[in-house]
């Protein structure tokens, strides 16, 4: 079993600390907190190191991994910002760092290419996460971290999650309670355009294409031209699937529920007017924003209840769609890749 430590106590959070801090420095690989969901972390200068991590995911080795540094400085060490894109990069790690927002910017020769399985970019960040800023500052090296789960299935949020995903295959968990966002930071690239830069998403996330329309050009890349080898290598589309087959309603009246069959739903708001929560004997129900429906709040509960739902042992779970706009597009974007696999 792994051991895990928490971090609710001063006195609890710097033994955390200093146990991860070693690890790491040691060569090994430690599960952490961060905003958007947990991390499978190691140095990511190391490559021995971050080979642990592709083999306590089973992650294949064509899945680059993003790369989290412990200050912003620290961008030109692992990054060759171009010039024609210094001072909108330059705005945006101002504006948006410490956060959930990933950059995809050329890489410099230090980083090793297990960690951006080849390309010659790196995607980078800084995460927000009290704890996992003191394992940065700790460590003071940039550090890799995937999602702490095996490849393929749901991001985890607790570290009851990374429990389920990885005990017995990692030398330790930190624990730093729930994520914050709840799902996994947008990731985007920049270029220079006239008037403004383009800034592209190549993965939906916490920091919406509103949140970025003040840094430049938002362009969304449209999933049927998304190049998987260059562009978003990790965004295959079985990505995000629980084990059991989820299907997305789009509308109510489409389900006919199978004589014998087991359902579970997954309701946005819960609301019975719009006809899926009274629709049938469902196995069990879980609403992810009560009310009014409130995107954010879905979010934080959003793979939480997908790994709930996932482990009842139905035959199915419904989803319900929810508005695509802000974190929505985020949400549905994962849905419909879960749909896809079965
Ligand atoms: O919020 C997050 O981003 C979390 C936390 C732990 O930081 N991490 C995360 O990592 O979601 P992961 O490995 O599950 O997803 C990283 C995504 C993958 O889809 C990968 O293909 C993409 O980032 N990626 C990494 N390097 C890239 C690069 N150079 N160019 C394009 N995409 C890249
Ligand atoms: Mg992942």
């Amino acid at each position: 079993m792994t051991p895990i430590l928490q971090t609710d106590t001063g006195p609890l959070l710097h033994k955390a600390v200093e146990e991860a801090a070693r690890l790491l420095k040691a060569g090994e690989v430690v599960a952490l907190p961060t905003e958007t969901v947990y991390g499978l972390a190691a140095d990511a200068l190391n490559p021995a190191a971050v080979a642990k991590i592709f083999e306590a995911k089973e992650r294949p080795s064509f899945d680059p991994l993003i790369v989290h540094l412990p200050n912003k400085k620290m961008l030109d060490e692992v990054a060759e910002v171009p010039e024609d894109i210094r001072a909108i990069v330059q705005k945006i790690t101002e504006k948006m760092w410490p956060g959930p927002l990933t950059l995809v910017l050329p890489k410099k020769a230090c980083v090793p290419d297990i960690v951006t399985a080849g390309l010659p970019t790196v995607a980078v960040r800084m995460s927000k996460n009290a704890v996992f800023r003191r394992v940065a500052d700790a460590l003071g090296k940039p550090i890799a971290a995937p999602s702490a789960n095996r490849f393929g299935s749901i991001s985890p949020t607790s570290a009851n999650a990374v429990v389920d995903e990885l005990d017995g295959r990692i030398p330790l968990i930190i624990d730093g309670g729930a994520c914050l966002c709840g799902i996994e930071s947008t990731i985007i690239k920049v270029e220079a355009g006239s008037p403004k830069p383009i800034i592209t998403i190549l993965r939906p996330g916490p920091i919406t294409p509103d949140d970025l329309k003040a840094f430049g050009k938002v362009k969304h890349l449209v999933r049927s031209v998304i190049d998987e080898a260059t562009d978003a290598p990790g965004q295959l589309a079985s990505h995000y699937a629980p084990r059991t087959p989820l299907r997305l309603l789009s509308k109510p009246e489409d389900f006919t529920p199978e004589p014998g069959k087991r359902y579970a739903l997954m309701s946005y708001r819960g609301d019975a007017s719009d006809g899926y929560t009274g629709l049938t004997e469902w196995v069990h129900v879980q609403i992810l924003s009560p009310g009014k429906g409130k995107l954010p709040e879905a979010a934080v509960r959003f793979f939480y209840v997908l790994r709930e739902l996932d482990g009842l042992g139905v035959d199915e779970i419904i989803a319900e769609p929810m508005f695509e706009h802000g974190m929505g597009i985020a949400m549905m974007d994962k849905l419909r890749r879960a749909a896809v696999k079965h």
